[in-house]
């Protein structure tokens, strides 16, 4: 932090309203110059070397800059004192009557008490009047006939004297030319320093490179990154990686980290499935973090990385909506997930965070479902993606896409807790656990034993006698207001049996047109 932002302070600099504080901002940063080179030439590096060869040590803007401009100048320009004694003689010469005049006003004022015989009789200053002699009320008798009335006060009168106004004449014109002159001394500064721009410029963008080396550097030697190893093709390989910026959160907390193997084979589309709270959104986020780590050419928070290069890393994450661009939080998922669908080659990486459920659970499994079979496969897009999703029906493409994948995040369910175990392992979850995750929220015991309820019975599918799904049935009291529809209606059971039941090998045309009564009067009771 010795070094200031010196792309903003050029800017300012070249700029008339610059404050002198900007000068010396960019003169003490460029005194931490030679410190910096001394450094680096202590390292044998041949990247490093590359910095030396153009490096610029900004001697001359220093010393234009020190010689003039005092160490500590005043915010603001109109306050004066920005310049050094000793640049400029007139200036100096004008300071000198100034600082004598405030000796001989006091000189004055001594000699004036002794006249009049005045002793609290003062000499003073305000920026309306000028300069005055004050006498309190009670000694005005002793006012000498030379006096000239000013102002009156509550308990004194001010004067002034021919000899105090040809003072204040003399001080205040001196001090009328020092401003000026000040101001164009430093308007030269600083346009000699402006003129120097794409100099101090050139620095700026090789200071910031090695600030950027620097840090990644002590990143990387801090927590234990590793070096990823690129490689020409299209794989994907991270053994226990981490997600740098979580993993610093709680010290407390030990971050559990995690492989990824990812490929335009086998192991194309990762479906993660697991718990809320089981952390499926930091390991995508995580893989694409490592990814573009390694990419920037930076250590990897992981024990061994290996990657072929990624053309794009796309993401369709968080909930943002743009409500105010006139679009709604389903139509933003919708057009990021167009873009990657549009854009993404088997080069991309892809993570997608619970594409799909900013509508219908019916209307989203089935975006999700198409959305991956079009990235499957070399003929289709072909991306390594990773997607996480609480629609387990979605692990089916598993069994059915050989490029699919299915892994979940371990939990342990422990009484009516869940224990998260962050460990991804191969195969789909069976549980959302939703209702746990709401308990650690603070959901009303009451709100959370009746959604205890309202799950049962959707797991369960249970009917009423009509085939309506009792979702809303209570063992404790019958529900109160309308009854909700299920989140997934069916046919109902009776007419399932029904269908299920009928052998149509076995049937004469007479007995299956009997069925088809049968039917039709069970679908209109229902
Ligand atoms: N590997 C890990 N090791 C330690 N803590 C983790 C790990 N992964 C996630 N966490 C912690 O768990 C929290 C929840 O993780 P995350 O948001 O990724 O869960 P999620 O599965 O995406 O949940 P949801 O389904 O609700 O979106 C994180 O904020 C983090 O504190
Ligand atoms: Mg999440």
């Amino acid at each position: 932090d010795r070094i200031h932002d010196l792309e903003r302070l050029l800017g300012r600099i070249s700029l008339a309203a610059c404050s002198p504080r900007d000068l010396i901002a960019l003169k003490n940063s460029i005194a931490v110059l030679p410190e910096i080179r001394q450094t680096l030439q202590r390292c044998d590096s041949k990247d490093l070397q590359r910095f030396i060869e153009s490096w610029d040590p900004l001697e001359s803007v220093h010393q234009r800059i020190d010689r003039t401009i005092v160490d500590d100048p005043p915010y603001n320009m109109k306050d004066g004192h920005l310049i050094k004694p000793g640049c400029h003689e007139e200036l100096d010469r004008l300071k000198t009557i100034t600082r004598d005049g405030n000796q001989s006003i006091a000189a004055l004022e001594a000699r004036e008490r002794k006249r009049t015989g005045i002793p609290p009789l003062k000499v003073g200053f305000n920026k309306i009047y000028g300069y005055y002699i004050e006498v309190t009320k009670k000694n005005l008798d002793r006012v000498p006939a030379d006096y000239i009335r000013k102002q009156s006060l509550v308990n004194c009168e001010r004067f002034i004297s021919p000899e105090l106004k040809q003072h204040e004449t003399e001080i205040t014109g001196a001090e009328e030319k020092i401003h000026a002159l000040e101001q164009e001394l430093f308007q030269e500064v600083r346009q000699a320093v402006a003129a120097e721009g794409p100099r101090i410029q050139a620095m700026a963008v090789l200071i910031s490179e090695l600030d950027v080396m620097a840090s990644l550097a002590e990143v990387a030697h801090r927590h234990q990154y590793t070096r990823p190893v690129v490689k020409d093709n299209t794989d994907l390989r991270f053994v226990n990686g981490r997600h740098p910026l979580v993993e610093q959160i709680d010290p407390s907390h030990p971050f559990i980290p995690n492989d990824t193997t990812l490929d335009c084979g086998n192991h194309q589309i990762m479906i993660l499935t697991g718990p809320n709270m089981a952390g499926k959104s930091t390991y995508l986020r995580q893989v694409a973090l490592i990814t573009l780590m390694a990419q920037i050419g930076s250590y990897v928070p992981a024990e061994e990385a290996e990657l072929g290069l990624v053309d794009r890393i796309f993401s369709r994450v968080g909930a943002k909506d743009h409500l105010l661009k006139g679009q709604s939080t389903f139509m933003v998922e919708m057009n990021e997930a167009a873009n990657i669908l549009n854009n993404a080659t088997q080069r991309s990486l892809i993570i997608l965070d619970e594409i799909g459920r900013g509508t219908s659970t019916f209307d989203g499994i089935s975006i999700a479902w198409s959305m991956v079979e079009y990235l499957h496969g070399p003929e289709r897009i072909g991306a390594k993606t990773l997607f996480a999703t609480h629609y387990h029906e979605l692990t089916e493409l598993g069994g059915t896409l050989p490029g699919v994948q299915n892994f979940n995040v371990q939990v342990k369910e422990w009484n009516d807790e869940i224990i998260f175990l962050r460990k991804i392992v191969p195969g789909g979850a069976d549980k959302s656990y939703g209702i746990q995750v709401a308990r650690l929220a603070g959901l009303p015991e009451a709100v959370l034993n009746r959604a205890h309820e309202v799950l049962f019975n959707l797991e369960n599918s249970e009917y009423d006698e009509l085939g309506t799904p009792n979702i809303g049935r209570s063992e404790s009291a019958a529900p109160s207001g309308p009854q909700q529809m299920g989140l997934f209606p069916a046919l109902s059971p009776p007419l399932v049996q029904k269908l299920k039941d009928i052998r149509p090998d076995e049937l004469t045309p007479r007995e299956a047109l009997d069925k088809w009564y049968e039917i039709l009067k069970l679908l209109n009771h229902s």
